[in-house]
């Protein structure tokens, strides 16, 4: 019985190899559960992989189709065998099969128990698909990496994307002072979030922020990031995110006498269960521009890929 859609990326390219497809349901190994995903979140790395660039792309060229996507949140429909069936229809959400599996792009994901978190009251599940990888990775920008302690200046590079609005409010709740560097269309929403400063990427923002920042938060990479190294003070920090562009920006970072350092996300749910309960509590803002009908992830890999996405974008499987 064919009963669950997913989209496949049957080629490298354009967004042309996207495919609606069904399936019959997934199996369920010892320990795992079968998710009904509501909504899935969309992260740049999923356009890149889709366009044949990066490590997951590499990794991934024999084994098309593949289903793209890290970020699921939804409902325990089936348990598998040595899991508490007090699971079944549990609302939950995490960042699964990253870096190389993916599958989130899904209908139905099998997966194991240890990875999902229960969603908790008052989160509503479409934000619970945007915050994982966003969140994680702001989370481990600002405190693993970028050792964000109170008091400190923080000037944030594409500040208003997923990773950087979840990092504008996790360094102003660490007491941090935030400069925030996005498109002006954008000051109201950074206000918001608590920057202290915020500043249009388009205006020549660097005549004012000039080598006073204890840590740049490098959201943007490339010839942005290495411009922004002005804004941090000598011997300061630089966490630079885009992967493509790490390795120039850290080399012009060592060549300024930054301590600049790149990353690649990791899992740990303790860490996300802390941003859930931020979310809960009202104090951490997941914005979703965006949510596209699943059968629509054309249209939304063509919005995400512009680089101009305000919060996060996901899919919806229920409409
Ligand atoms: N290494 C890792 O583990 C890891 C994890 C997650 C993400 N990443 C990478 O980190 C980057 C950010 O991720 P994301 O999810 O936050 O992306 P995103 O949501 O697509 O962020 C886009 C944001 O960047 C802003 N922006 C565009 N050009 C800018 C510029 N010149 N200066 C400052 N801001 C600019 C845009 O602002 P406007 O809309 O105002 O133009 C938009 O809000 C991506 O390259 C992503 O692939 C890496």
């Amino acid at each position: 019985m064919l009963n669950y859609c997913r989209i496949d990326l049957t080629h490298f390219g354009g967004v042309d190899g996207l495919q609606l497809t069904r399936h019959p349901k997934p199996a369920l190994a010892a320990g795992q559960v079968l998710l009904n995903i509501h909504y899935s979140g969309l992260n740049p790395i999923d356009a890149k992989t889709r366009a044949g660039l990066g490590w997951a792309a590499q990794q991934n060229a024999d084994k098309l189709p593949w289903v793209p996507g890290y970020d699921a949140a939804g409902q325990i429909t089936a348990v598998g065998e040595g899991v508490d069936e007090a699971w079944l229809g549990k609302p939950v959400c995490g960042m699964l099969g990253f870096p190389l599996q993916g599958g989130c792009y899904s209908s139905m994901r099998s997966t194991d128990l240890n990875e999902l978190l229960e969603v908790p009251k008052g989160v509503h599940l479409a934000q619970a698909a945007a915050l994982p990888l966003a969140g994680l990775t702001a989370h481990q920008a600002v405190f693993e990496h970028g050792q964000a302690q109170s008091g400190e200046r923080v000037v944030i590079l594409g500040a208003s994307g997923g990773v950087g609005h979840i990092a504008v409010q996790l360094a102003v709740a660490a007491g941090c002072e935030v400069i925030a560097v996005a498109s002006a269309r954008r000051k109201p929403l950074l206000q918001r979030l608590g920057a202290a400063q915020i500043y249009d990427y388009n205006s020549n923002w660097l005549a004012d922020v000039s080598a006073c920042a204890d840590l740049l938060l490098d959201f943007a990479g490339g010839d942005f990031g290495k411009a922004a190294l002005a804004s941090v003070k000598s011997k300061g920090r630089v966490v630079t995110l885009p992967t493509v562009t790490a390795d120039s920006v850290k080399q012009a970072a060592c060549e300024a006498d930054l301590d600049a350092t790149g990353m690649l996300v990791h899992q740990d749910v303790d860490a996300l269960q802390h941003l859930l309960q931020l979310v809960a509590a009202q104090k951490l803002t997941i914005e979703v521009e965006s949510c596209y009908p699943a059968g629509s992830v054309a249209d939304a890999h063509q919005h995400l890929e512009q680089g101009h996405v305000c919060g996060k974008l996901v899919l919806n499987w229920c409409q």
